[in-house]
């Protein structure tokens, strides 16, 4: 019996040294909230990322916009709260998430493998908007924190810089992360979109 006790606690100890580091991470011009900061529950399990990824990853949340940190924190633990009660699944879904408070709230974090698209969940980081952006226009301040976070990842070693920066919808039958989203991330450098070579259309990860 011992033994079970003893690899519970390597196990323990492991993972928390994995968010520990994602929660020490800082990087110049990223506002990070930290999974402490927005009391994130603790993951049922975890799987660790195999690093440096090259694919990023943008979606929406459709639900939970917000325009301040108290109120976007709230959104980012009820995100976290369905996905485990009601779709049943480790933790919040995906690496991090960007508020209209222009900050980035650590989701599973870099070291940790996400469920937000199949077949891209272990080899991407997972960016998402709060909010619905076939509505609402990303600002310039949420754009920023993304572009900051992308290089800060770079700059980590965690993403490779020639990364391919793809929508949610590249990749799985979603509409994610919004028309306007869309448009914006097209804009950018290594942006590559249309039906990705593992694009899969699954009904439980399509996140609207
Ligand atoms: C983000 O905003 C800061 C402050 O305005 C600016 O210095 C920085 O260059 C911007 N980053 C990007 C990637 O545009």
């Amino acid at each position: 019996m011992k033994i079970v006790y003893i690899i519970i606690l390597i196990w323990m100890v492991t993972n928390a040294t994995r968010y520990a580091r994602d929660e020490e991470e800082s990087c110049d011009g990223v506002k990070f909230v930290t999974r402490a900061e927005w009391e994130a529950r603790p993951p049922v399990r975890t799987a660790p990322m195999a690093l440096p990824v090259n694919h990023i990853i943008i979606m929406h949340t459709c639900y939970g916009a917000c325009d301040n940190t108290p109120l976007c924190k709230r959104n980012v633990k009820a995100i976290q709260d369905y996905h485990m009660d009601d779709k049943g699944w480790w933790n919040i879904a995906y690496s991090f998430l960007i508020g209209g408070d222009g900050r980035v709230y650590v989701g599973v974090g870099f070291h940790n493998v996400g469920e937000y698209t199949i077949n891209y969940n272990d080899i991407s980081i997972g960016v998402a908007f709060l909010g619905n952006f076939d509505y609402m226009v990303p600002t310039a301040e949420m754009l920023n924190a993304t572009k900051e976070l992308i290089n800060c990842g770079i700059k980590k070693g965690y993403i490779t810089p020639s990364a391919e920066i793809h929508g949610q919808r590249d990749a799985t039958c979603t509409n994610s992360p919004g028309k306007n989203l869309y448009a914006e991330i097209k804009k950018w450098d290594n942006f590559i979109g249309g039906r990705l070579p593992l694009y899969h259309c699954c009904a439980d990860h399509n996140k609207g």
